[in-house]
């Protein structure tokens, strides 16, 4: 495969894998950010996020000479320059945070286009891989004014926890232009990993992200809707669900009912399609029901914890104390934006509940104590210690490994709320503690 002079633009969770994995693949990358301090350490080889495999690609990168840090857009386009040959394929992976009214902020990839218009040189392509509205890439190819420069949405489908992983080993790769040149020439970056190819016009790939995450969120709120409904029918949700996935046109993935979804993606991107679809004087009532339902479900949690630990669906959890399990919004990852744990918290401590947490993700624990008014402990035996309950929030696969007659004998009560149905039954019954699941006969 022919190698290309690559600008990564943002080096955040997805500019820096697809840096790292295309530098891996053999391209030359050089990787920008705004942030200089970011950079150095990057430089150093201080990855800053938590992502498995990352670092070594990073520093395999790097001492191959294949993959560089600077600051700026503009001084990754002069450094690739420098090398001899300018910028063939400029990424942008800056953020799209959620902006007034649910629609995606568009300042920072307005920021790069304007920095980089005069100098990118002709035939070169600019491609879109954050998470951006539809209209995004024919925005961004009228903010270039450049009739020698295409524009590309080649959105990325990366789980952060798994991410280099899912950028070697894509389901698909979806590119979209006008140019259909263009599109080959992104496509062809990707050649070796042997991946279907999706190639379509822009706005196609960029509603094809949208559509695809906001079917996963549906999906969730779907099983957690039907785990709700077993506990009322005396149905189990796990072999439910099980069934409902042998059939090839559902799949057995995504069907985990939990204590809600979130994260940096979903719920900003259900918001913006909503927003989109009204715009379009559209009512996506289907995807309103799949946002509400997940809202409903924190609320859900908070009743169930107070049904376990008061008896009574109005009993008051008022200087109840409740350790929380888990504050991140999945295992495998140290973030902690929109995550349904946090969600679930501020519920409770509205409800006058006094909490204390452990997450084996969460080292800014001071930062966190401050801004939701609750303990954070470096181990989850001393957060447990005298809790009227237990409520496992994130499914990190260490809290199956506790020594729960530990945690049963320092609580006040031996009651654990399992809004994951992660914890071994057997093991918690020989515990002798109460364990309370989602979508389970005995917890209706
Ligand atoms: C999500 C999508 O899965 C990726 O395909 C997409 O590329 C990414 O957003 C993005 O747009 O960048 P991510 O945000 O990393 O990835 O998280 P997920 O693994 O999808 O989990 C989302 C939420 O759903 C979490 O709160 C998780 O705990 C919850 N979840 C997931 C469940 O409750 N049950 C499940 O079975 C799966």
């Amino acid at each position: 495969m022919f190698a290309r002079r690559i600008a990564v633009v943002g080096t955040g969770y997805v500019g820096l894998t697809t840096g790292a994995c295309l530098a891996s693949l053999g391209h030359r990358v050089v990787c920008a950010d705004v942030d200089e301090d970011k950079v150095d350490r990057l430089r150093a080889g201080e990855i800053g996020i938590r992502e498995d495999g990352l670092a070594e690609l990073v520093s395999e990168g790097v001492a191959a000479g294949r993959l560089s840090f600077v600051v700026g857009a503009g001084t990754a386009l002069k450094e690739l320059e420098a090398d001899g040959n300018p910028v063939e394929v400029m990424f942008l992976c800056v953020p799209t945070p959620m902006g007034v009214g649910g629609i995606a902020d568009l300042t920072a990839v307005e920021a790069v286009v304007e920095e980089t218009r005069a100098q990118l040189p002709p035939g070169c392509v600019v491609v879109n891989k954050s998470t951006v509205p539809v209209g995004t890439a024919a925005r961004t190819a009228e903010l270039l004014e450049r009739e020698d420069v295409a524009v590309v949405s080649n959105p990325e489908f990366l789980r952060e926890g798994s991410a280099v992983h899912d950028f070697l080993h894509p389901d698909r790769i979806v590119v979209g232009s006008t140019s259909q040149d263009a599109a080959e020439r992104v496509a062809a970056l990707y050649a070796r990993l042997g991946a279907p190819m999706v190639l379509t016009d822009a706005a196609s790939a960029e509603m094809i992200k949208y559509a695809a995450n906001c079917f996963l969120a549906m999906k969730l709120s779907y099983v957690n809707a039907i785990a709700e409904l077993c506990e009322r029918l005396d149905a189990d949700v796990a072999d439910v669900t099980e069934g409902m996935g042998y059939d090839k046109r559902i799949g057995q993935a995504f069907l985990s009912p939990g204590p809600g979804w979130g994260g940096s993606c979903l719920p900003k991107d259900t918001h913006a399609l909503l927003q989109v679809a009204d715009a379009a004087d559209f009512e996506f009532r289907l995807l309103r029901a799949t946002i509400d339902t997940n809202t409903r479900q924190f609320q859900r949690m908070v009743d169930k914890i107070r049904l376990a630990v008061t008896g009574k669906r109005n009993g008051s959890l008022a200087k109840k104390k409740i350790a929380l399990f888990g504050l991140t919004f999945k295992a495998g990852t140290d973030d902690l934006r929109d995550s349904p744990a946090l969600a679930v918290a501020a519920l409770l401590k509205q409800a006058g509940a006094e909490l204390a947490a452990y997450d084996p993700g969460v080292r800014t624990a001071a930062a966190i104590s401050e801004a939701w008014l609750l303990t954070v402990l470096d181990d989850p035996y001393s957060a447990a210690a005298g809790a009227n309950a237990i409520v496992v929030l994130t499914e990190w696969s260490e809290f199956r490994l506790l020594d729960w007659r530990r945690v049963a004998r320092d609580a006040c009560e031996p009651l654990v709320i399992d809004t994951r149905n992660l914890l071994d039954e057997a093991v918690l019954a020989r515990a002798a503690i109460r364990h309370v699941c989602l979508g389970r006969p005995r917890t209706a």
